[in-house]
C-alpha cells in the first residue's frame, strides 16, 4: 500500500522546484485516501489547479480537498489570508453548489493580509526596480514581514472585540510607511470587499486549529499536509533573495500546523519532468531556444494566479536532489511527464560548473554567480498517455526515472500524465 500505516502521523505533499509543479492535482488525486487536507503556508500566491468531468479548478487559500465531500480542510496558521481573494474563492465554489461551512476550518493563528500590504508589495517591487523579486503583488512579503515584525493581525482577533481598532492602527501604520515610498495608491474599493470578506470568515468555524489536528491525530483520522509554492522558493532554502516569504518545505508543516516532527509520516515531494519558474531570480538550465518554445508551448506554461508565462527550462538535478534531502522526500511524483512526448532527445542537469572552479552536484550558495549546468542527454520516449500503464512504460521512460532515482536517492512512486485526475500512473505502490 502507498501510505504506508504511520497512524497517528501527518503525510506531507509539497513542491520541490520554483512551485507549480502540479501539487493540486496530485492532492485531488490522493485525496480519497484522506480525512483532512490542511494548507500550512503561503496564501493567495498560489495557484492550484484541479481536473476533473471537463472543468478546471483554481484553488488560492483553500486546501485542495474541497471537492471532496467527506473531506475535512484546514488553512493553518502558517498561512496568510486575505479576506477579499478568499471570498472570491468561497463564492466560486458556492456557484458549483459547493457548501464549505461545516468542512473548511480556520486556524485563529492565521495571519491576515491587510488591503496595505498588497499597496506596499506593490511599492517595494517598484523601488527595487530592475531587482525586483518578480512578486504575485498578492501582499505576501509584507504580511509575513509584520507578523515576524510582531505587528500582525490574526483571524483570532476578529473575534477579540477591538479588531476595528487594530485595524486601523496597523493601516495608519502602513500608511505612513506609504508616504516615504512615493507611490500612488487607493484602497477605497478593495479595503470594502475586504471589510466584506471579514464578514464571510467570520462566519466559518475558526479553531485552535493545533488542538484540532492533534486531536484528529489522536484519533487516528488521516491528514495530508498540502505545500504551496516549492522548495526553492523557500524563505530559508531557496534562492534567496528570489523566493517567497514562508518555509515551504516539510518543517513548515510543524511551524504552519503545529504538529512535532516526530509526526511527520510520509513526505509526497513533486516535480515536472522538467522545471519552470515564474517571477525573477537565478535559472541555471532555463532554455531560449526552440525547445524552452515547445516545453512552455506543449506545458501550456501561463501562471493560474497572475497568468505570466513561465519560464521553463531541463530538470536541474542537483536541486532536485537538494530539496529531497531538506525535506525527507520518501515518494517521488514526476509530473508532466506527457509535455516531453515526442521529443526526439532531451536532458537533464547533472552537475554545475564554475568557471574555473569544479563540477558539482551541489547548490552552491550564490546561484547567480556563472553557473553552467553540465547535461546529460536521455532518449525521447514517443508518447505516453492515459493509456500508458505502470507495467508497459516505453524503456526510455523506464530509464530516466532509474536515472532519477540514482541520482536522488528517492523512489518515484506516481507519474502525471496529464491534467485530469485519472491521467495518473501509480508506479510501485510498494515503494
Ligand atoms: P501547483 O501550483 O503545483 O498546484 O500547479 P499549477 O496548478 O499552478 O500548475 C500546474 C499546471 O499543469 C496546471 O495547469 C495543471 O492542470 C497542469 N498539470 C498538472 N499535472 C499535469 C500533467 O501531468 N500533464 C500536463 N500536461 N499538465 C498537468
Ligand atoms: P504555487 O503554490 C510559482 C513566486 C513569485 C515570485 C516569488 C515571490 O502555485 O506553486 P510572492 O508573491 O510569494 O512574494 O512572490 O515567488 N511564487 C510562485 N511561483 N508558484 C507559486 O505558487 C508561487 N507563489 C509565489 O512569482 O517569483
Ligand atoms: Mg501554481
Amino acid at each position: 500500500m502507498l501510505i504506508k500505516k504511520t497512524r497517528m502521523k501527518i503525510d506531507v505533499l509539497l513542491g520541490l522546484q520554483w512551485g507549480d509543479e502540479g501539487k493540486g492535482k496530485i492532492v485531488d488525486v490522493l485525496s480519497t485516501r484522506y480525512d483532512v487536507i490542511a494548507r500550512f503556508q503561503g496564501g493567495p500566491n498560489a495557484g492550484h489547479s484541479l481536473e476533473f468531468n471537463n472543468i478546471k479548478h483554481v484553488l488560492h487559500t483553500i486546501p485542495s480537498g474541497v471537492f471532496r465531500e467527506n473531506t475535512l480542510n484546514l488553512i493553518g496558521n502558517g498561512v496568510v489570508i486575505d479576506p477579499a481573494a478568499f471570498t472570491e474563492e468561497i463564492e466560486a465554489l458556492e456557484k458549483l453548489g459547493i457548501d464549505l461551512s461545516m468542512r473548511l476550518l480556520i486556524s485563529k493563528k492565521t495571519h491576515l493580509i491587510l488591503p496595505t500590504h498588497r499597496i506596499l508589495d506593490a511599492a517595494s517591487e517598484k523601488a527595487k526596480g530592475k531587482t525586483k523579486i518578480g512578486s504575485t503583488l498578492r501582499g505576501i512579503g509584507p504580511a509575513y514581514m509584520d507578523k515576524t515584525g510582531r505587528n500582525g493581525l490574526r483571524i483570532g482577533d476578529l473575534i477579540s472585540g477591538n479588531f476595528e481598532k487594530k485595524y486601523n492602527e496597523l493601516k495608519a501604520k502602513h500608511e505612513r510607511m506609504l508616504k516615504n515610498l512615493d507611490f500612488e495608491y487607493d484602497i477605497s474599493e478593495y479595503e470594502k470587499k475586504w471589510l466584506e470578506g471579514i464578514e464571510v470568515i467570520r462566519k466559518f468555524q475558526l479553531v485552535d486549529g493545533e488542538y484540532m489536528i492533534n486531536k484528529w491525530l489522536r484519533e487516528g483520522k488521516k491528514i495530508l499536509a498540502e505545500g504551496a509554492q516549492g522548495t526553492l522558493l523557500d524563505i530559508e532554502y531557496g534562492t534567496y533573495p528570489y523566493v517567497t516569504s514562508s518555509h515551504t518545505v516539510t518543517a513548515g508543516v510543524c511551524i504552519g500546523l503545529g504538529v512535532a516532527p516526530a509526526k511527520i509520516g510520509n513526505v509526497f515531494g513533486i516535480f515536472k519532468a522538467y522545471i519552470t519558474r515564474v517571477g525573477s531570480g537565478p535559472f541555471p538550465t532555463e532554455l531560449f531556444d526552440a525547445n524552452g518554445e515547445k516545453l512552455q508551448k506543449e506545458g501550456h506554461e501561463y501562471g493560474a494566479t497572475t497568468g505570466r508565462p513561465r519560464r521553463c527550462g531541463w530538470l536541474d538535478l542537483p536541486a532536485l536532489k537538494y530539496a529531497v534531502m531538506i525535506n525527507g522526500v520518501t515518494h517521488l511524483v514526476m509530473t508532466k511527464a506527457d509535455v516531453l512526448n515526442n521529443f526526439v532527445s532531451f536532458s537533464a542537469a547533472v552537475k554545475y560548473s564554475v568557471e574555473g572552479g569544479k563540477a558539482s552536484d551541489e547548490m552552491p550558495f550564490d546561484m547567480n554567480s556563472n553557473i553552467k549546468p553540465v547535461y546529460r542527454q536521455f532518449d525521447g520516449w514517443g508518447t505516453m498517455n492515459i493509456d500508458t500503464t505502470a507495467d508497459k512504460l516505453p524503456q526510455q521512460f523506464a530509464d530516466y526515472v532509474k536515472f532519477i532515482e540514482n541520482y536522488t536517492g528517492a523512489k518515484i512512486a506516481i507519474v502525471s500524465v496529464g491534467p485530469k485526475r485519472i491521467e495518473t500512473i501509480f508506479l510501485d505502490e510498494n515503494k
